[in-house]
This record gives structure tokens, C-alpha cells and sequence, in this order.
């Protein structure tokens, strides 16, 4: 990698963490997230959620056959599966079989289109001792759902309430915490002892390196700054800013760029997720470059996910220039529009 003041030349990125939904808003979003990235692990919450390999087969060529139509041949989707509480031993086997690359696990009610999700992890002690015992990778959103907890408090709850008894009933499962947004995560991931093994991972996402809660309510409500988990206070955005820009290959990018039409963040009762896939590494450069650490973001966006994910390194590059970009105040999503992170505003880093 080369870095000047102004030019980044790196290995191309992949998106580890991405929502791509379905149908014409799926087409309307590939189109920014295969411009800067080679890969992405698409989530499985569409409704109904892909909870089989037949479900996610198909969903794959969904995907195959919009990026054809858009004359894209430089991406690749990595599929994932929905956990269920009924998700068998023998759908983890058939999943390893069919290049499924992950599980994610859906706390039931703890995000969008999560009420299938599990109710209790002890319904799938078998599918996870399967999944152990092929090197499938579980992605957890980890988030207690208990209505009590406060909602600021409750990634660090479920690392005490269900993270840490998960590592312990099944010590070899390769577990990826994804988008973590607080200082027990960050420290947590980082201190964890794994045996010296490649088994504990998290993504981060360019909205919590970038901002804290106080953005959700900057001179009034900001519902495109909402997103699950909710932004956290300032002392967390440092520390993950600090883990991420660390050279730790347990940290790794995910964007969790969740489109939500205009219409469903605007609202009453507004749709939790940023769509920031539109100069997403525009953002990323934008956080490493302001803690000076602009050499270690290829590690965390082109090495790290790769590695843990064993997959090859993507070869060919990617230039980013700094040459600020105006980011429209809307973009079209289907028969509606979505506002972008950081509408109607500039990013400072965007691609040659
Ligand atoms: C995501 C979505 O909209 O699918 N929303 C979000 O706020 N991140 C779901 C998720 O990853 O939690
Ligand atoms: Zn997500």
C-alpha cells in the first residue's frame, strides 16, 4: 500500500457485514457497493429470512442475475444463512457444502426483521456444535433484547449475558461480533484468549467510528443516524476508532449499510439501519485519516476479513483520492428514495 496526503492506493476492499435486501432496491444498492468493494457478506434478514440453503441458493442467483444485468462481473456475494431455533445440525452441514460462509444470529426482536430470530441459544446446541465442528462461522448481533436493559447498555450485557457463555460452551466456534459499538466490545474482542487461533472477530462501521450519539439528536431528531445498536457516547467511538486503526487483524471493515426508504426513516416510529454504501470507503479513509493512521486502513479493510474468513486476499487495487465528493441529498431505491449517510454534504476521500 502507498499513502500521500492526497492518494491511497490499496488492495481492493471486501464489505464482511452489508444489507442488500431484494428485488429493485437490491438492484438500486449493489450498484454502490460493487464500485468500491470485491466482495460482501450479504445478510440473511429479508422477509420471510433465508433460513435454508435452497432459500439462500436462490437468493445468490437473485443477486447473480441483477449484477448481469448491470454488466457488473467484479463482485461476488457471500451467502449467509438465518438461525433459527430451528435450524438443524444437518442444514449447517448442507450449508458448509453449498459455500454457505456464515450464520447469523438474530437475538428474536433485536433488530429489523429479526423476529424469527433465536429465542434462546440453548435451542441450538447441536446446530452450533456442528457449526464448531466444520469451522462455520457464527456472526452474532449482540444486542440483549430484554426490554429493562437499557438500550445503551445492551451490547455490553450480552457479552457478559450470552457472548461470554457462548465462547465457553463451545470454545473452538469461530464467532464474528458484529458491528460493535462500545468500549467493552472494542476491549472485549481485543483482550479475548483464543489459543493463539483466528476465532474471534468483530466489524465495525464507518457511522460508529465517525459519530457519536449526540449526532442522533444534533438541533433536533436525525433518523438517518439511527441505526441498531444506536450510536454510543463519545468515549466508545474512541475506542473503537482505536481498536480499528490498531493493526489487530481481529478488527475488520462491515458496513452494515442497512437501506431504509426515505419514507420508513421519516416517520412516527422510523426503520433503524444508515445506508452509508455509497462512497463507504470515503468514510472509512475519512476516520483513519483522523487519528493519522491512514497506513493501517488496507489491513482493515483489505487483510483482516479475508484472513479470518479463509479466503484469499483480493490482487487487484483500488485508488482513493482525496478530492472531496458531494453526496447527493437522495438517491433512488426502487419506486422510492433513500437518504444517503452524509446527504447533501461532502466526503472528503472517494475513488479515483
Ligand atoms: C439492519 C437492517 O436494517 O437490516 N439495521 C441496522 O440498524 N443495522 C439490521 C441490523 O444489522 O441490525
Ligand atoms: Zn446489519
Amino acid at each position: 500500500m502507498s499513502t500521500s496526503l492526497t492518494r491511497l492506493e490499496m488492495i481492493q476492499p471486501d464489505d464482511w457485514h452489508l444489507h442488500i435486501r431484494d428485488g429493485e432496491v437490491m438492484r438500486d444498492v449493489l450498484v454502490d457497493t460493487a464500485r468500491q468493494f470485491a466482495r460482501a457478506i450479504v445478510m440473511p434478514n429479508l422477509k420471510p429470512p433465508v433460513t435454508t440453503v435452497d432459500l439462500a441458493n436462490a437468493y445468490r442467483e437473485r443477486i447473480e442475475q441483477q449484477l448481469k444485468a448491470l454488466g457488473v462481473s467484479t463482485f461476488t456475494p457471500l451467502m449467509t444463512l438465518y438461525l433459527t431455533n430451528n435450524t438443524s445440525a444437518a442444514e449447517v452441514l448442507k450449508a458448509k457444502a453449498a459455500d454457505v460462509v456464515a450464520f447469523k444470529l438474530y437475538p428474536a426482536g433485536a433488530t429489523t426483521n429479526s423476529d424469527a430470530g433465536v429465542s434462546d441459544l440453548k435451542f441450538c446446541h447441536a446446530t452450533l456444535e456442528a457449526m464448531q465442528s466444520v469451522g462455520m462461522p457464527l456472526l452474532v448481533h449482540g444486542e440483549v433484547t430484554d426490554p429493562e436493559v437499557d438500550i445503551f447498555d445492551r451490547e455490553a450485557v450480552f457479552i457478559d449475558q450470552v457472548l461470554e457463555p457462548l465462547r465457553k460452551n463451545f470454545p473452538e466456534l469461530k464467532i464474528v461480533f458484529e458491528h460493535i459499538t462500545t468500549k467493552q466490545a472494542a476491549h472485549y474482542v481485543r483482550d479475548a484468549q483464543t489459543g493463539g487461533k483466528n476465532i474471534l472477530g468483530a466489524t465495525i462501521t464507518p457511522q460508529h467510528l465517525l459519530m457519536n450519539r449526540n449526532a442522533i439528536f444534533t438541533g433536533g431528531i436525525r433518523p438517518h443516524h439511527y441505526c441498531l445498536p444506536v450510536l454510543k457516547r463519545e468515549e466508545h467511538r474512541l475506542a473503537l476508532l482505536e481498536v480499528a486503526t490498531s493493526g489487530n487483524p481481529r478488527f475488520f471493515l462491515g458496513t452494515d449499510s442497512a437501506p431504509h426508504a426515505k419514507g420508513a426513516k421519516e416517520a412516527a416510529c422510523g426503520c433503524a439501519g444508515c445506508y452509508s454504501a455509497f462512497n463507504a470507503l470515503g468514510l472509512y479513509a475519512e476516520a483513519f485519516e483522523s487519528v493519522g493512521k491512514l497506513d493501517r486502513l488496507e489491513g482493515f479493510a483489505s487483510f483482516f476479513g479475508p484472513d479470518f474468513y479463509h479466503l484469499p486476499r483480493n490482487t487487484q487495487k483500488i485508488v482513493l483520492v482525496k478530492s472531496p465528493q458531494n453526496i447527493p441529498a437522495e438517491l433512488p431505491l426502487g419506486d422510492a428514495t433513500i437518504v444517503p449517510l452524509r446527504a447533501g454534504e461532502t466526503i472528503a476521500w472517494s475513488l479515483a
